[in-house]
């Protein structure tokens, strides 16, 4: 009894975060900025596909994190980076941010977390941070073979650990950075810009090949 009590509580919080978040949603993307606001992180990344899903920090990353934009992944950045990002996002909720205007007119709905919730959301971001590639262990980053993914795959995060996946795994995440770079690095209505780098597919997934998880 106590358990089915437990559950059905599970289950109620859990429908209303998902009120909420969609409440949000609706909130910034008909505002004026929607369509500046839904380009600064990619859509696809579902409350499902968080680290623990069920944790307290998943939950409150569905409250706070999707109060302007997408759903961010707390493996984008790496653990050193996401303080800064993370604080600025928090001022920004307080109504203390950059972008006054915008920020203000959206501001009327948005919550921020309090000291407490922010400890436990700073830890999870932490905790499932991306890991780096380590430049001593794979010196052929910096050689000219390694280039196409230096340049590439360095411009939204920091370079990603190649044994994050298997050789077999790479080609879709890759392809899945493609979109997202088209998504993010676009603005609204403008043309990709002309003489932009072309992104070396090919030679992206063979250096990540070299360096992969082995997966036996
Ligand atoms: C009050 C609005 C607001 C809320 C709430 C918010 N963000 Fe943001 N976020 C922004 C804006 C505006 C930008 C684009 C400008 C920038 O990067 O600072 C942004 C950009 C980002 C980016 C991409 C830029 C980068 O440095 O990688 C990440 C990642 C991010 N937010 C994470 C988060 C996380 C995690 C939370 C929840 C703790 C959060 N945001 C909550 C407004 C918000
Ligand atoms: C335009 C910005 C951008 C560029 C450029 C970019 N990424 Fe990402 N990356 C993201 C965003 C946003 C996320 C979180 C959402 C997601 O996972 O799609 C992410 C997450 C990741 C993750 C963690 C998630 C996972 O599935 O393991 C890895 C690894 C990664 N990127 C690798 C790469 C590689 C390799 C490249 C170069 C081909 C690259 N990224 C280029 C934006 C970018």
């Amino acid at each position: 009894m106590a358990r089915a009590l437990a559950l059905l509580l599970l289950f109620t919080t859990a429908a209303h975060a998902a009120d909420e978040a969609a409440a949000a949603r609706k909130r910034w993307e008909d505002s004026p900025y929607g369509p500046m606001l839904e380009r600064i992180l990619p859509p696809g990344f579902e409350p499902a596909m968080l680290p623990q899903p069920a944790s307290r920090g998943a939950q409150l990353m569905q409250r706070y994190c999707v109060q302007c934009h997408n759903l961010p992944n707390p493996a984008m950045h790496h653990a050193q980076k996401w303080p800064a990002v993370f604080e600025r996002m928090v001022v920004r909720m307080q109504g203390r941010g950059n972008m006054g205007k915008l920020m203000s007119e959206m501001m009327a709905g948005v919550t921020a977390p309090g000291p407490e919730e922010a400890r436990v959301l700073a830890g999870y971001l932490r905790s499932n941070a991306q890991k780096p590639l380590d430049a001593k262990k794979i010196p052929e980053v910096n050689a000219p073979s390694g280039e196409p993914f230096r340049v590439a795959c360095s411009q939204c995060h920091v370079l990603p650990d190649p044994q994050r996946h298997t050789a077999g795994e790479w080609p879709a995440v890759v392809a899945r950075m493609q979109k997202n770079m088209e998504w993010m690095n676009r603005v609204v209505g403008s043309q990709p810009a002309r003489g932009e780098p072309q992104l070396r597919v090919e030679d992206i997934n063979a250096f990540l090949a070299r360096y992969a998880r082995k997966s036996y």
